[in-house]
């Protein structure tokens, strides 16, 4: 990197995912002198990103289509040529997956780094000069260690040939939240940087000052930001799953907990935010890095506090399971050739992402009872729910979609679910989820119909008054105990 000249640098992303596109895509919008490459080895991936048809891209978040069409093939790039992009890159900023491991050590718990330790080699051979590499992926904490020991081992033997190479390795995790990810990379509550080299930070936080303020941009050591991260995720989760816990008691006693979350969030120490009941958190991340954190307590023999951290993600699956058998209680204890209207698959409203979507555990259960769903979701596409429900070259799969052997219908609109639908599941607060008409709802279905509303998203007298059974979230009123 020419350390005189800041401002005009390349950068070059590894991973064109939910955090690599739109990060760099605002990246590039506030920057137009430096030019951005967003880097992946899935071609589809590239080719999708690159695709002239703006709702091709492959994530949906609002924004996001706008500011990829005016930056693009300016200073915004999406190229699968990784290795080529990393040798012209001033800067490198690492937005890999890091999901669970699913075998060996930690299996189940430890985050799996081995595509960020792919990064770092690919990084290590095609690095022609200076370098920053960032780490944008969220990772157990040291893994800038691993990330320096292969680029140093790199650099030993390199530097008897190029003596300019070198590289600093700085945290700077992403806190964007899907379906709200070009709001809050606009305007971030902060922005975090990690590390050592006063050089690096300065060229880096150069970059967010264009559009961040300075107040907002935290220096911690780089072991901070790494565990920042994942503590802020461990914090908001153990938020929904406390709330949701009361919820199953609002519904024992009468109480309801959209009030108790009113009452509780106008304490200022408490706050307003995520006490929201839901159907159960999910998501990429939560679970992930609150196991991640479990597994670092394991490791470092702090049992309490991995026991601590793992009832959130143990009441989790409670209480989504609690939702799908409290669904066979109220259909008289059977779902046998009952259909279900499925509204709503995504993990949350305004993105097409499904990953730990707390559709996928409950509809798997209400299939497991015999149940017929009817699933519509307005942004998630065919094949991924069915990927997600392990259809594709399944046993069920033996029908056209038309006839009735099939237990599992992926319908275009909502009005298709209703047809003699015994009740209505609603599990994401998608807006048009709110506006349905129930009169017409409940013409189309068979009696008794019910709507079970894991949201608190509809409008309960309306429902009652189109002669509907419900069930809401936490709601221990007697509108919902019928
Ligand atoms: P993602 O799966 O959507 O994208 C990751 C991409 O990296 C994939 O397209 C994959 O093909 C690519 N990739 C992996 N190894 C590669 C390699 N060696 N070379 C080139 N490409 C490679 O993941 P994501 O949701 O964007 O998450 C990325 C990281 O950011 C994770 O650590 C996650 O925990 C963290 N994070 C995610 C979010 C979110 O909202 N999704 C928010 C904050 C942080
Ligand atoms: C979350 C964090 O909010 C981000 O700060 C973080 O960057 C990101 O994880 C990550 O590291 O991946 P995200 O998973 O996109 O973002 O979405 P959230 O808005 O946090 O929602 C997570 C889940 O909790 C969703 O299923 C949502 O429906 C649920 N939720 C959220 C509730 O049930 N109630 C609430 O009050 C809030």
């Amino acid at each position: 990197m020419k350390q005189n000249d800041l401002k005009n640098i390349n950068i070059c992303c590894i991973g064109a995912g939910y955090v690599g596109g739109p990060t760099m895509a605002v990246l590039a919008k506030h920057c137009p002198n430096i030019q951005v490459t967003v880097t992946d080895h899935n071609l589809e991936r590239i080719n999708d990103w690159n695709s002239i048809d703006l709702s091709k891209l492959p994530i949906y978040e609002p924004g996001l289509d706008e500011i990829v069409n005016k930056y693009r093939g300016k200073n915004l790039h999406f190229s699968s040529e990784v290795e080529k992009n990393i040798s012209i890159a001033d800067m490198i900023f690492i937005s890999v997956n890091t999901p669970t491991k699913t075998k060996g050590v930690g299996a189940g718990k430890a985050s799996d780094i081995k595509w960020v330790e792919a990064c770092a080699r690919q990084v290590a051979n095609n690095a022609k000069d200076h370098t920053i590499i960032v780490e944008k992926s969220t990772l157990p904490v040291r893994t800038a260690e691993v990330i320096k020991n292969i680029l140093e081992s790199a650099t030993s033997i390199k530097s008897q040939k190029n003596p300019s190479i070198s590289f600093d390795v700085l945290s700077n995790p992403e806190f964007l939240s899907e379906g709200s990810a070009i709001k809050d990379l606009e305007n971030p509550d902060r922005v975090l940087i990690g590390g050592e080299n006063n050089q690096a930070i300065k060229a880096l936080s150069e970059i967010y000052e264009n559009w961040v303020p300075v107040k907002k941009i935290l220096y911690t050591n780089i072991w901070s930001s790494e565990l920042a991260k994942l503590t802020a995720n461990a914090f908001l989760a153990q938020r929904i799953s406390s709330i949701n816990s009361i919820g199953a008691l609002c519904e024992a006693t009468g109480a309801d907990v959209r009030e108790v979350s009113r009452a509780i969030g106008t304490d200022s120490r408490i706050g307003a935010k995520f006490l929201d009941a839901g159907p159960g958190f999910g998501g990429s991340c939560f679970k992930k890095d609150i196991l991640n954190l479990v597994y670092l307590a394991s490791y470092f023999g702090l049992h309490e506090v991995a026991n601590f951290w793992e009832s959130v993600v143990k009441l989790n699956y409670w209480h989504q399971n609690r939702i799908s058998r409290l669904i066979v209680k109220k259909l008289f204890g059977t779902l046998s050739d009952k259909k279900i209207a499925v509204l709503g698959f995504a993990f949350k409203a305004n993105t097409n992402d499904t990953r730990e979507s707390a559709a996928i555990q409950i509809c798997k259960e209400l299939l497991e009872e015999g149940a017929i769903l009817s699933i519509y979701d307005p942004k998630v596409s065919r094949k991924q729910i069915k990927r997600d429900l392990n259809f594709i070259n399944d046993p069920y799969e033996i029908k056209t979609e038309s006839n009735n052997l099939n237990k599992y219908f992926i319908a275009d609109n909502i009005q298709e679910t209703f047809q003699d639908a015994d009740a209505i599941l609603i599990l994401t607060e998608w807006s048009e989820f709110s506006n349905i008409n129930w009169e017409s709802a409940y013409k189309m279905m068979r009696k008794p119909a019910w709507v079970f509303d894991s949201r608190s998203i509809v409008n309960p007298q309306k429902v009652l008054d189109a002669n509907l059974k419900l069930w809401r979230i936490g709601d221990g009123s007697k509108i919902s105990n019928i």
